[in-house]
């Protein structure tokens, strides 16, 4: 075991502070990994704050942070994926049992035995593992992937999880040119979605609550933007879309988008609201439309992910941001005031 630093919240409403943390020595199949960027997700702000309370209860302290990239400082001796040097990318998966069917179709989201890369119990060490809000991880290489050496750094970030989020249910649901695809809610995850849904050749709109964001919409990709809470502007698109991205994550009126879809048209949510969204039965029967959600992704598409961004230069629009400034910005990203996703430059760190 080592010592690694790192920002963690002590209670539900404590403020993230700097905190001493154990990693465990790279085992044969380990890569580890020095942390340089690791993005701000609101799953973040959720689970520091105990907001899942029911499906996840937080283990404190809690070391945040889902979307990593770093380079790699040593592997085991069974590791053939890395060598010192690389780059490397970590996201919310950090295990999984490999063998269960889940795993071998590399659905390792789905696996029942997985180990989310915070606030789950840690197999090596005992306790919770902790994630990115660090200088240091250490992973068994099937659950780390390549970064394209293409892609910005910070950027990159949180394709590893805003990234991943968005671009594995758009797959799953055919989006590609002729398809008229929704995002709601401009924030990290839905930024990714306009990107990744324009890069598939959809005809993209984003609905938003913010009428400041309507040029960064469109310069992000939309095709249309439509102010939500205008009921004429909303109502020029029922029974219209093929696909709709829910990225919001707070509670909101879900039934407005069902009634845009067309028929037999699918609304996935992505944003994980703390509380129930109603659901009208009769906009889902009349069109034949479809509910659901989707979490994250596997280990190969996220490394699909990844390449597409390499070959499309798609990266998130980050505000790069000391770790000393990561409770302010968590007031920002509950006020939605974030261009679009927040990155923690990790070598702020040293001076901790
Ligand atoms: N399914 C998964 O695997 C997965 C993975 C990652 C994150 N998540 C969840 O996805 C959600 C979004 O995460 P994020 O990191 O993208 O958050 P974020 O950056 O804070 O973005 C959320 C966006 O939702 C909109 N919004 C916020 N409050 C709203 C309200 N009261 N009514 C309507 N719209 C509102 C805002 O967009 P506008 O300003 O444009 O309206 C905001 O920018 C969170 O709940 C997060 O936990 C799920
Ligand atoms: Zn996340
Ligand atoms: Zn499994």
């Amino acid at each position: 075991m080592y010592n690694a630093k790192a920002y963690s919240a002590a209670s539900q409403t404590s403020p993230l502070e700097p905190i001493t943390i154990q990693r465990r020595d790279p085992n044969a199949h380990d890569v580890q990994i020095e942390i340089l960027y690791c993005g701000i997700c609101h799953s973040d702000l959720h689970q520091v704050r105990n907001e899942w309370k029911e499906a996840m209860p937080t283990v404190y302290p809690c070391v945040p942070g889902h979307e990593l990239v770093g380079r790699v400082t040593k592997v085991g001796s069974s590791v053939t994926k890395f060598k010192p040097g690389d780059l490397a990318a970590v996201g919310c998966l950090v295990d999984s049992d490999r063998t269960c069917p889940e795993c071998r179709a590399g659905l390792e989201q789905f696996c029942p035995n997985f180990t989310l890369t915070y606030n789950f119990p840690d197999k090596h060490l005992g306790g919770v593992t902790y994630g990115g809000y660090s200088d240091s991880i250490v992973v068994d290489q099937r659950f780390v992937v390549n970064v394209p050496s293409n892609l910005d750094l910070a950027g990159a970030a949180p394709l590893l999880c805003a990234g991943i989020t968005t671009y594995s249910p758009m797959r799953h649901w055919g989006v590609t040119k002729g398809k008229k695809v929704g995002v709601v809610g401009l924030g990290g995850l839905g930024h990714m979605g306009v990107k990744f849904a324009k890069a598939l050749g959809a005809h993209v709109v984003v609905f938003t609550t913010s009428p400041n964001k309507k040029d960064d919409a469109v310069r992000l990709g939309a095709d249309e933007v439509v102010i939500s809470k205008n009921a004429d502007e909303m109502q020029k698109h029922v029974s219209s879309f093929d696909f709709i991205l829910d990225a919001v994550s707070a509670d909101h009126d879900i039934n407005a988008y069902i009634n845009l879809l067309r028929r037999d048209g699918n609304i996935t949510l992505v944003g994980a609201p703390d509380k129930p969204l109603p659901v009208a039965a009769f906009g889902l029967i009349m069109g034949r439309r479809s509910l659901s959600g989707s979490p994250i992704g596997g280990l190969p598409e996220t490394q699909e992910m990844l390449d597409f961004c390499g070959q499309h230069n798609i990266t998130a629009d980050v505000e790069v941001i000391p770790i000393q400034k990561v409770n302010e910005a968590y007031e920002r990203l509950l006020k939605s005031d974030v261009k679009y996703r927040f990155s923690i430059d990790m070598a702020s760190l040293k001076s901790e």
